[in-house]
């Protein structure tokens, strides 16, 4: 299973922050957004992860995480020239994805909470047909929704629905089996000129293929879209760090949890940012305290 982050788009929500940098290089309490969404493909045991953003970004990120070595991890980067849908990522993502089965993960999306890694480590056997992560919200008609018949099966997803048929939302988590390049190609661009991820969750769904997993209000989904929610997930990310002392997707961590690298790598990575307590933590860790 390989891993893409998309992490494009404009940010105009977010506009005057995203002028000149990418919505995803912005901080959620005390690390980049983008460390988020990428905690979660290497939570799955993904190693191999393609980034995918705008020709102005793309060197912001490849500073950032370079080949990924340092982590364990495998990276490329691919340019989005415009943001013309999600569903254009796998198409871009074409060669990177070869062969295999693939997850795609939202780059502005955070996702935390205790049957998380089990979840995602299911959906990461996949090798026909799609898994999709739902999630119940309060305000569903900003989101892709999911018609849910009585066996708890998706039948249907509606775009931005005015009427939703539930409080089911599609979060910005997927996994597909290797037919998600064809079918990525042969949908047909919506009304906002964008090759829409739900037209490809919908032939998904044609095709008796979707899975859905649902999580449950044990998990948080947050949405970073705009200053308000920006905030909220600071301050959420913030509550649960101070009080445990634990950080949440620390990237340097999980590669060291999972195996990806040794102890030695992990103090190297603590040791180039020994003067925030992000870099403390690793050193920490690196000494044994912690779980
Ligand atoms: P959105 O929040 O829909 O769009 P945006 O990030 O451009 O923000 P705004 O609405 O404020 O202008 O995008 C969701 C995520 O998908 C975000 O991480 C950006 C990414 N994205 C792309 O990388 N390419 C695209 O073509 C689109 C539509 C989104």
């Amino acid at each position: 299973m390989k891993g893409i982050i998309l992490a494009g788009g404009t940010g105009s929500r977010l506009f005057p922050s995203t002028l000149a940098c990418s919505k995803q290089m912005l901080t959620v309490y005390d690390k980049p957004m983008i460390y988020y969404p990428l905690s979660i493909l290497m939570l799955a045991g993904i190693r191999e992860i393609l980034i995918i953003s705008t020709p102005r970004d793309i060197p912001g990120f490849k500073e950032l995480f370079g080949d990924g070595k340092q982590l364990g991890l495998d990276i490329s980067y691919k340019i989005q020239e415009q943001p013309k849908g999600l569903a254009e990522a796998f198409i871009i993502g074409e060669e990177f994805i070869g062969r295999d089965s693939v997850c795609m993960i939202l780059g502005d999306n955070l996702f935390y909470g205790n049957s998380l890694s089990a979840a995602v480590q299911r959906a990461a056997k996949l090798t026909d047909g799609a898994v999709l992560f739902l999630y119940h919200v309060d305000n569903p008609s900003d989101y892709g929704v999911a018609t849910i018949d009585s066996n708890g099966a998706v039948t249907e997803i509606e775009e931005k629905p005015i009427n939703p048929k539930s409080r089911y939302a599609v979060t910005g988590l997927y996994f597909y089996d290797n037919d998600i390049v064809n079918i990525a190609k042969s949908v047909t661009p919506s009304k906002r000129g964008e090759l829409e991820i739900t037209s490809v969750n919908n032939e998904y769904i044609k095709r008796g293929k979707v899975r859905a997993e649902f999580l449950n209000r044990g998990n948080a989904w947050l949405d970073t879209g705009t200053h308000k929610t920006m905030l909220e997930a600071s301050m959420f990310i913030q509550a649960i760090e101070s009080r445990q002392g634990l950080y949440i997707a620390c990237i340097e961590e999980i590669a060291f949890r999972q195996g990806f690298i040794n102890k030695e790598q992990l103090i190297a990575l603590g040791q180039k940012m020994k003067n925030s307590d992000y870099g403390q933590y690793l050193l920490r860790l690196a000494e044994g305290d912690g779980v």
